[in-house]
């Protein structure tokens, strides 16, 4: 069989059960990587003075993980920059917040060059190469220049936005011409393909020679959505250990005789979390019957701290929540609790299992995992509720959940009353449907669909798991 090289900015395999949260992306590469022999390369999320190129191999949790160091230079140019500032806000739908900056393309070029120069030598005849996300667009590119002639897929966790959105991003077109040097790329959803099909049609002379198979630039693309999914048998594993079990009656004990609404992001302006306290809060100003029938918890850990686009929301959610505290808690009672921090996989699912509604509302996402993981933790006999926002892509697949529009805050507070007068029955069958989904639908299928269409053989998805 051949090795997997598997490629993203960030390595951070889980080093054992159950340990702190790593983030959707990391858990289904370490998955990958069990079970094809092979390495994944990337960012050691560290800096240096100066770029050396120098491997750092660990092995951690089953994983071997090779990782570069970068200079300060390059973390500002090529993570805060290009990536986080330009590409991150353009492709969820933000012009608003998106920096333009050649120092920022430069820096995104040649880290994508440090990367690839380091990565080559490393590379056997039949391996096949995954390259992840946004931050490496142009890595096929960079390592075709350098000879490499294996088949490189590309996979993008978030959404490709609309053409006329893309065009807002300068030098769009030398990005784009640089997929064309992958022989595989995926996208989450149908739409995003189809997306990304309309700017090689409008901008580059393109078509679509059959499903699947896309000409531009001059040159022929395989293309395809793959929609990712949560590692469902270990996370089923995950519900019933004793800290999730330990987790569970912890929240339960401090909800007595209330329901627990649950929201779990990293606090980015793409999740909606501004809109999504305005909903709670309208639903406590519509609904004083209910007020001392619910708390909501929302946990959000900080994340890329440098960029100010995250700063400023930080303050707003921070005042926000003051806000709707001040507004309605009581001596003996507060209707909000704003976490920052992380929690262990484990925990995280008891906290979910917990939740009588799930509350995931992003104004746009490439999938989002945490609806899934909602989902797979409830109690079959007693399911809770998730309310999803209609631009996640995890909404193709989770038709059963209430399908919210994120930027109305009104919606989402009808949602939270209907969501919690729902009888046990109808919330059954609902939940019943999206787990279905979920097992069926899960980081091995999509594992085994991506690199079985890189590597030319198809797989099919495997039947749904019985628990
Ligand atoms: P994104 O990749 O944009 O962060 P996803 O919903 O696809 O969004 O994946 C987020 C992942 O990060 C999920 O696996 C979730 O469990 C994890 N996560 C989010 N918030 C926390 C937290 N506070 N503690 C631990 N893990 C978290
Ligand atoms: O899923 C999108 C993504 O940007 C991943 O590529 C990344 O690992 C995750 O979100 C967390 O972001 P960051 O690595 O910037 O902390």
């Amino acid at each position: 069989m051949s090795r997997l090289i598997v490629v993203s900015n960030r390595v951070n395999p889980p080093s054992s059960d159950g340990e702190e949260s790593v983030g959707g992306l990391a858990m289904a590469l370490a998955a990958s990587l069990r079970e094809y022999s092979g390495v994944w390369f990337g960012w050691s999320g560290k800096t240096v003075d100066t770029f050396t190129g120098e491997l750092n191999i660990e092995e951690i949790g089953g994983v071997t993980a090779a990782t570069i160091d970068l200079e300060e230079i390059d973390l500002e140019e090529y993570y805060n920059g290009y990536a986080n500032k330009t590409l991150w806000p353009l492709f969820h739908y933000r012009n608003d917040l998106a920096a333009f900056d050649r120092a920022y393309d430069k820096g995104y070029m040649r880290v994508n060059r440090r990367f690839a120069e380091t990565l080559a030598p490393l590379i056997r005849p039949d391996d096949l190469i995954w390259v992840h996300d946004y931050h490496l667009i142009p890595l096929a590119r960079e390592l075709r220049s350098l000879g490499v002639k294996n088949r490189i897929g590309f996979f993008l966790h978030i959404p490709w936005p609309a053409h006329q959105v893309m065009i807002n991003l300068p030098r769009h077109r030398q990005l784009v011409e640089a997929m064309f040097d992958y022989d595989l790329v995926g996208f989450q959803t149908g739409e995003y393909q189809q997306a990304f099909e309309e700017y090689v049609i409008s901008e580059a002379e393109g078509a679509v020679m059959r499903p699947g198979c896309l000409k531009g630039f001059g040159r022929i693309l395989e293309v395809g959505a793959f929609p990712i999914g949560i590692d469902a048998a270990d996370f089923a594993r995950m519900v019933k250990s004793s800290r999730a079990r330990r987790m569970r009656d912890l929240m339960t004990a401090c909800t007595v005789f209330r329901h627990l609404i649950v929201g779990v992001d990293r606090l980015d302006y793409s999740k909606g979390l501004e809109e999504r306290f305005l909903g709670f809060e309208q639903f406590l100003q519509r609904n004083p019957d209910l007020r001392r029938e619910v708390l909501m918890l929302q946990i959000a850990p900080v994340s890329r701290e440098a960029v100010e686009a995250y700063q400023e929301i930080r303050a707003r959610l921070d005042s926000l929540s003051g806000r709707i505290n001040g507004e309605f808690a009581d001596v003996d009672w507060a209707p909000f609790r704003w976490v920052n921090r992380n929690y262990r996989r484990d925990e995280l699912a008891g906290i979910y299992g917990a939740a009588r509604v799930g509350l995931v509302t992003p104004l746009r996402d490439g999938m989002n995992l945490v609806a899934k993981e909602y989902v797979a933790a409830q109690n079959p006999d007693d399911p809770g509720v998730l309310i999803l926002s209609r631009f996640a892509g995890a909404a193709r697949q989770m038709r059963d959940a209430l399908l919210v529009n994120p930027n109305s805050p009104e919606e989402v507070a009808d949602a939270l009353r209907r969501a919690l007068a729902m009888e046990k029955p109808e919330r059954i069958r609902r939940w019943g449907a999206l787990f279905d989904n979920v097992q069926r639908e899960d980081v091995v299928g999509w594992r085994d669909e991506f690199v079985g269409a890189l590597s030319g053989k198809s797989v099919k998805m495997r039947p749904a798991l019985v628990v």
